[in-house]
């Protein structure tokens, strides 16, 4: 069995992080965090509409080795991203057009600021092993990651929930990607061997234990993301607009008996938008009591209209995610389920087998794919671990 995605053990990322920071700063390391990434069982471009949604944390993610500092400085050595080495003052935070992975940092510690005036400085080395660019929330680890270091270098009271939230706010309000909060909450929160049934309306959440006949894998279908940000706002505004047609605060508060009858009125792109929403709402609680009481012939059919809904009404399939996701089906059959997951436009499909059908699957894929695509896939076999504020 072939898994091609460099599985650095959470130990071992540890290890390199002290190791790398003493290289660095000629000084050890007060603390090491780690924030994992997380993938998407279903319930997507539903979190932005105040809907369902059910991720699992992962176990790969982004790791920090942090000292404190006495002035402002932050100073950020970025292993994976060239080696890069990035400073800016806490006092004077601005944008950064020429190394984009230091916004992440610079807009989570403004937002962090607004919360927390009074924190100081810190010297850091960061590194990851969440595949950039597919879909499995490199930024959102990273961010938490960030938020857990400074928690613990400055002892703040900050917890999960207001993790999430300032982790979206540098998205929204500095990097310029208006996502939803379901990959920043996920990451700080996540429970070991379970999904997360996530109301985005008021932030509850519940554990939903994956049957431990179930392997979680993952495979990318290494097409680089293209336009996401874009596309990604777009889609937003798409379906604000429907829910501003009806005069509510989100497609939430919608049915698709409200939305079918105004079919007429409605522009039909932004109708195939909204339908997809409030469908794929239902399938993610349809999922949730499925996955109880470990009906897997319900979590196919739900799974593949989840991933129909996302081509055909949502528009952020690829034909690369499509021949991914018909593969693994011919292996799996009812006994388990695949979809595309995450924003889509290139990235990851996500797949819940049956553990005696792992060996298939991994081998039809890796005999099937690059000869359809020309693309070598990435498979990784997950497994749900915790968030950083867990
Ligand atoms: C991205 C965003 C999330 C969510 C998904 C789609 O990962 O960051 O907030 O909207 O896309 O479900």
């Amino acid at each position: 069995m072939t898994l091609q995605a460099t599985e650095i053990k959470g130990s071992e990322q540890e290890v390199l992080v002290k190791n790398l920071f003493e290289q660095q700063y000629k000084f050890s390391a007060e603390i090491v965090c780690h924030a994992p990434g997380r993938v998407n069982l279903i319930g997507d471009h539903t979190d932005y509409n105040d809907g369902f949604v059910l991720p699992a944390a992962i176990n790969y993610g982004t790791t920090i080795a942090a000292s404190a500092r006495e002035d402002d400085l932050v100073r950020v050595y970025a292993h994976d991203c060239d080696q890069q080495i990035n400073e800016f003052s806490l006092s004077d935070i601005t944008f950064e057009s020429q190394i984009m992975w230091s916004n992440y940092v610079r807009g989570t510690l403004q937002a962090l600021m607004k919360m927390y005036p009074e924190i100081k400085g810190a010297n850091l080395v960061v590194t990851g092993n969440v595949p950039q660019g597919a879909g499995l929330s490199s930024s959102a680890s990273f961010e938490i990651a960030l938020l857990k270091t400074f928690t613990q270098l400055y002892h703040l009271t900050l917890n999960g929930v207001n993790a999430a939230l300032i982790g979206q706010q540098a998205e929204n309000d500095f990097v310029g990607c208006n996502c939803g909060i379901m990959d920043q909450l996920i990451s700080a929160l996540g429970q070991q061997g379970s999904a997360m049934l996530l109301d985005c309306k008021d932030l509850s959440f519940e554990d939903v234990p994956i049957p431990d006949n179930l392997a979680l894998l993952i495979v990318n279908s290494n097409v680089k993301r293209g336009l996401v940000d874009s596309e990604y706002n777009l889609r937003r505004q798409q379906c604000e607009a429907v829910a501003k047609y009806f005069g509510v605060s989100s497609l939430r508060e919608i049915t698709l008996t409200q939305l079918n009858a105004n079919k007429e009125q409605i522009e039909s792109v932004l109708f195939k938008r909204a339908r997809h929403v409030i469908s794929e709402n239902e399938r993610v609680v349809n999922t949730l009591k499925a996955l109880k009481i470990n009906d897997m012939a319900t979590i196919s059919t739900v799974m593949k209209a989840s991933h129909n809904s996302l081509r055909d009404d949502f528009d952020v399939s690829t034909k690369e995610m499509d021949g991914l996701v018909d593969m693994v089906a011919k292996v799996i059959g009812i006994k388990g389920g695949v979809r595309m997951t995450g924003g889509g436009f290139g990235g990851c499909v996500v797949a819940l087998v049956p553990t005696e059908l792992v060996t298939d699957v991994i081998e039809t894929v890796n005999c099937n794919y690059e000869n359809s695509f020309g693309l070598k896939p990435s498979i990784y076999h997950c497994t749900a671990t915790q968030g950083a504020f867990r």
